[in-house]
């Protein structure tokens, strides 16, 4: 069977991309199952640039067909920060992550609290050396206080005006159904079905 690497060490994202694309016709393995153990230093100035970087440089070591995301939080009132700098917007925790978001906003109202969360996908075909991505978004605003138990990074904060909760209030089939990663690996299950 053909093998797909998603380009990532996280635990806890593999198994969820793994459901996404189950039942296609592929061996699905991640960077430890292929002995890679260094991480690619995500240097672009958009989600899409890392998203590439990362599918191509790992597609390019293996030779096989690479799947590679990068995701974050874009805030309006703060021009778009944290953007790629999601993960690294400050040293620690999650928590302490969200406490200088919060912090950095304080003062602003409710209806400017204006946020998303986006994630890209790249799709590197070592054969063709050609590249596809695939968006998904989630549009939302940032809370004045944390809450919820479930989800990570910034889902303690990030509210859902549609379905009245923070995405730390969904259960993760819930959040699948509408979160930006949700969305942008359901686009890259139909363009692995063309493969
Ligand atoms: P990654 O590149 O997908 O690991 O995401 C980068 C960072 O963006 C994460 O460490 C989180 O801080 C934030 N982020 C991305 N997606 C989500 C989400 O679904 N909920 C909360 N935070 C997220």
């Amino acid at each position: 069977m053909k093998k797909i690497l998603i380009a990532t060490h996280s635990k806890g994202k593999f198994p969820e991309i793994k459901k996404i694309l189950k039942g296609l016709p592929f061996k699905i393995v991640n960077l430890d199952n292929v002995g890679i153990n260094f991480e690619v230093e995500e240097t672009g100035k958009t989600f899409k640039a890392n998203a590439v970087l990362k599918a191509r440089t790992y597609g390019k070591l293996t030779g096989f067909l690479t799947l590679a995301e990068d995701a974050g939080l874009e805030v309006d009132a703060l021009n778009g920060a944290p953007g790629v700098y999601s993960a690294r917007y400050c040293p620690g925790s999650d928590e302490d992550r969200y406490r200088l978001l919060l912090r950095n906003l304080k003062g602003i109202p409710a209806k400017e609290r204006i946020a998303r969360f986006k994630a890209v996908v790249a799709i590197f075909d070592p054969k063709s050396k050609k590249v596809r991505t695939c968006q998904g978004v989630l549009e939302g605003r940032i809370t004045f206080e944390p809450k919820g138990e479930h989800g990570f990074g910034y889902d303690p904060v990030f509210y859902v005006p549609q379905l009245r909760k923070r995405t730390a209030g969904l259960t993760i089939e819930e959040k699948n159904k509408i979160s930006h990663r949700g969305k942008a690996w359901r686009k890259t299950r139909k363009i692995l079905e063309l493969f």
